[in-house]
């Protein structure tokens, strides 16, 4: 399906109208403006400003250094390029955790000080608290269900989550329990296939999947890995569209080349 250029704006409406009518939502990661104007021009429909910035632009291990400081910077700039598409921020870890009133005070932050959208948060029913402080205050949140990288270090591992009956009962609970609380989509990450389509299937809002199969109403993917910039990362749910790592490399080795012999500049290049 091509991009749908009456469109002027994405919202969460047009979501859920999206949802309704069977046409899957396209997602991806974006962190500054270059890239934020790329992907919205090329028609993306929403544009996550996450925290795997910790990983892909910082390159920390995992998702926990990434400060809200941070990721307002981040989303600060990705506004900048955007004119479309809908622009959900992550609230980092440490921001929202345990404290709903801290979770208020870090969503409203991202609102105020850099035109975002929307906020997504890791968890579930843990969390419903400080999400319905947020909704209420007017901010729209994401969920995020599944494989949490914010919760890594209780986890142990990034392998596929919920594959045990106990965790796959529990995450469709909370699937319903975010639902209740407001949320107007839900991101599910590495859980089996089957399984993401029972959760989307019991939900009126939609989900947005990564590592979950072709049933969710929407695909995410990580900029940096689906362009392979981040080109040594190869899960099976991954689908590389470009080497991006190849071509810099070649187009870098090519100017170095050309200015150690001399033929850069040119005549043409010079004043
Ligand atoms: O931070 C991020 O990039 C994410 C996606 C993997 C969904 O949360």
């Amino acid at each position: 399906m091509s991009v749908n250029k009456d469109i002027k704006r994405i919202t969460t409406h047009t979501l859920l109208k999206m949802k309704e009518t069977g046409e899957k939502i396209s997602m991806l990661t974006a962190y500054d403006f270059s890239f934020g104007r790329i992907i919205d021009e090329a028609g993306i429909d929403i544009i996550l400003v996450g925290d795997s910035a910790s990983n892909v632009m910082a390159g920390h291990e995992t998702t926990l250094p990434i400060t809200l400081d941070q990721m307002i910077y981040h989303a600060q700039s990705v506004v900048r390029g955007v004119k479309r598409c809908l622009i959900v921020v992550d609230l980092p870890f440490g921001s929202y955790q345990g404290n709903s009133k801290e979770a208020l005070a870090s969503a409203i932050r991202i609102m105020k000080e850099t035109g975002g959208h929307a906020i997504k948060m890791e968890g579930g029913e843990e969390i419903t608290e400080g999400i319905k402080r947020i909704i209420s205050a007017g901010v729209p949140v994401m969920g995020h269900l599944g494989l949490t990288p914010q919760s890594i270090y209780k986890f142990g591992t990034y392998q596929v989550r919920a594959k045990e009956e106990a965790e796959a009962d529990k995450l469709k609970k909370d699937a319903l329990i975010l639902q209740e609380a407001g949320c107007f989509a839900l991101v599910l990450e590495k859980i089996p296939a089957e399984l993401a389509k029972e959760v989307s299937e019991s939900l009126s809002i939609p989900t947005i999947g990564i590592g979950a199969g072709n049933f969710c109403d929407g695909q995410v993917l990580v900029m940096h890995d689906m362009l392979g910039i981040n080109h040594e990362f190869k899960p099976r749910f991954l689908r590389q569209y470009l080497n991006l790592y190849e071509e810099v490399s070649t187009a870098v080795k090519q100017y170095i080349s050309d200015v150690k012999s001399g033929d850069f500049p040119s005549e043409k290049e010079q004043y």
